[in-house]
């Protein structure tokens, strides 16, 4: 069965749940073909003109917080075979920055976020749906460490977010579209056997495409 190219892979789970790692194994097993990371992070939307105290306000977890109308646009323009200029988005800042990371159309998009199966559009153009399901005292452990790490945050300031609104939102829109799965992946990259599935999967459909 042939499908269209660029071959879609939506990887979704709770925050800190590993999506980052399982998209760096399936990326690493395609690194000689073209694939290209899409962060639905990256498509926050620019809050540039607001005050630096109102940022600090927003719900980061809620779908509204996210542009998937731009995030749709360029995931349309790889499948038509153009360029697109993907936004950076500054943690720290909490907006986008004014960089931009041109990418060039590939074989395979991987499209990674808390709330990608959540947009009825991108399930739509999505060939594979992970879901990457990991216990939530793992999840809070991992979001402490990298927040104060990579993300400029405190200790408090990130249990705050978590009791206030990371926990109720994930409850409310991320972990009910676990159902729209294909695949549900438990603790994310340490799982190689589901790992290797999806990655037979995605050679099996490369293949019938004359890709691989
Ligand atoms: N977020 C934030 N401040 C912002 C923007 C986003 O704290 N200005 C947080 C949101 O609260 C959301 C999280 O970023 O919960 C989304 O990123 P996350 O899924 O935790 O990171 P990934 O590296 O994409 O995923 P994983 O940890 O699963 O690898």
């Amino acid at each position: 069965m042939g499908t269209k190219t660029p071959l879609i892979i939506g990887i979704s789970g709770g925050s800190g749940s590993g999506k980052t790692s399982v998209t760096n194994a399936i990326s690493e097993v395609f690194k000689d073909h073209s694939v290209v990371v899409i962060q639905q992070d990256y498509y926050y939307k620019d809050q540039s003109h607001l005050a630096f105290e109102e940022r600090l306000n927003t719900n980061y977890d809620h779908p509204l917080a996210f542009d998937n109308d731009l995030l749709l646009e360029h995931i349309q323009n790889l499948l038509n075979n153009q360029s697109i200029k993907k936004p950076v988005y500054d943690y720290a800042q909490h907006t986008r920055s004014s960089e931009t990371i041109t990418i060039e159309p590939k074989d395979v998009i991987i499209l990674e976020g808390i709330l990608v199966l959540e947009d009825q559009r991108l399930r739509d153009i999505m060939d594979i749906k992970l879901f990457v399901d990991t216990d939530s005292d793992l999840r809070i452990i991992r979001r402490i460490l990298r927040d104060i790490k990579d993300r400029g945050r405190t200790v408090e300031s990130v249990v705050d977010q978590y009791l206030s609104v990371v926990r109720p939102m994930h409850n409310q829109f991320i972990e009910p579209t676990k159902r729209y799965a294909d695949v549900i992946i438990p603790e994310g990259g340490q799982n190689e056997v589901a790992i290797d599935l999806v990655v037979t999967k995605i050679k099996t459909i490369l293949d019938s495409d004359g890709i691989v």
